[in-house]
């Protein structure tokens, strides 16, 4: 009998290990499915805007590397990536601040590998990680695998409340502290330098490492820069980047830079997952950048993000009833809505797809409940005609039911 992917595993046929059993679909994906039924204006996915994704420039890269590379392009290769872009990755990240050789370097098949192998290389179960609150939902996927617990801390505009994460350290001595510190998602709430400084005395002191998730640094399209967590923290910090967002996602390409000691252990654990990431991108990436692509690509990037968030935030302010607050981003691909504390988001939505227009609801990336009455939206994908008609909709419903 041929499974399909929709159906339960039959527990007592497959005995699938109770581990996974355990594991939850991500909501997101399920919304995701809702979200893409026809004529659904979507702002619930992560997804870059496809129009930005550089398919002549990819093309013309791996000309090169067929012609360059030949067979070595597409054999077997390192589990640590390939030497020229982990060379390039550390000369780009020394040049922008973070000290950083090629040692300092693993390439991942995308950030979600790296958070994996952070997850699979310390945390074991019942080991508190503390989160910002909310917090990137792929992550706590990664972490639940390895049965970790979460102590929260909430944010402000400048990010984590460091008295919080103090008292948190005090009761639970967690193992690591997890951040998304530029741009964050969901909330698209950036950390201050002052808090980034402060957040890592306190790591410090205590031992304690941070991973700092960090895919949408790059992409700032507005405000002053703020120097990252690995720049300020050096050895204290492991950071995971990726060329998701500033290239394509699909490309499953990004990187870590972690103190050298530790990079061995993470390559182990790599090496158990997938032997190495696809080597014939990693050449393409490389020749990419070598050729002098990046910068202006990320350029061209930020203009176009930072229209179509300003013209979000114009619809909203246009449209949505008073008692809705929301975050304004100077970068990244979200913001994220707070409705009045009795409204909830989730009853909300079904209402929402009625009238053809989706956001994921926000109580899915809290990792131990709350924030019923928050949502994100994403304001890379969708066009510039869907952005006002969709928050049109979502305020008309707002209007309706508030
Ligand atoms: C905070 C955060 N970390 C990691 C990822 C995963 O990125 P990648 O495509 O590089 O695996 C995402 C993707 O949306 C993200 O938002």
């Amino acid at each position: 009998m041929v499974v399909g992917f929709n159906e339960k595993a039959r527990t007592d046929k497959w005995k699938i290990a109770s581990h996974v059993l355990g594991l939850e679909t991500s909501i997101i994906r399920e919304i995701l499915k809702i979200s893409s039924q026809p004529g659904v204006i979507s702002f619930a996915g992560g997804l870059p805007a496809p129009e930005m994704f550089p398919l002549d420039d990819m093309l013309e890269a791996l000309g090169v590397v067929f012609k360059k590379y030949g067979h070595t392009s597409v054999q077997y290769s390192l589990s640590r990536g390939i030497t020229e872009l982990r060379e390039l990755i550390a000369a780009r990240a020394t040049k922008r601040g973070t000290k950083s050789e090629i040692d300092n370097i693993l390439i991942v098949s995308g950030a979600q590998q790296g958070i994996e192998l952070v997850a699979r290389a310390f945390i074991e179960p019942g080991d508190y990680i503390i989160t910002e609150n909310p917090t990137y939902l792929g992550a706590l996927q990664a972490f639940n695998y390895y049965r970790a617990r979460y102590a929260t801390v909430e944010m402000d505009d400048e990010g984590m409340i460091i008295d919080q994460v103090e008292r948190q350290i005090e009761r639970h001595h967690p193992k690591m502290i997890y951040t998304v510190s530029n741009f964050q998602n969901p909330t698209g709430i950036t950390m201050s330098e002052p808090r980034r400084r402060a957040l890592l005395e306190l790591a410090i002191a205590n031992d304690i490492p941070i991973l700092d998730d960090n895919p949408y640094g790059d992409i700032r399209f507005a405000g002053k820069p703020v120097p990252t967590m690995k720049c300020l923290g050096g050895d204290a910090v492991i950071t995971v980047r990726t060329f998701s967002k500033v290239l394509a996602p699909g490309l499953r390409v990004g990187w870590m830079n972690g103190p050298k000691e530790i990079m061995g252990q993470f390559e182990k654990v790599k090496q158990c997952a997938d032997l190495h990431t696809n080597a014939l991108l990693q050449y393409m990436i490389y020749e990419y950048i070598s050729a002098g692509k990046l910068e202006p690509q990320i350029e061209r990037i930020k203009v176009d993000y930072r229209k179509k968030r300003d013209l979000m935030l114009q619809a909203m302010r246009d449209e949505f009833p008073q008692g809705i607050r929301w975050t304004e981003p100077e970068g990244g691909l979200f913001l994220w809505v707070t409705l009045p504390g009795h409204v909830s988001a989730k009853e909300l939505f079904p209402r929402a797809i009625e009238r053809k227009v989706a956001y994921v609801y926000g109580e899915t990336s809290y990792p131990n409940g709350g924030g019923e009455n928050t949502f994100r939206l994403n304001f890379s994908n969708a066009s510039h005609a869907d952005i006002v008609e969709g928050i049109g909709r979502l305020g008309k419903l707002f209007r309706e039911n508030i």
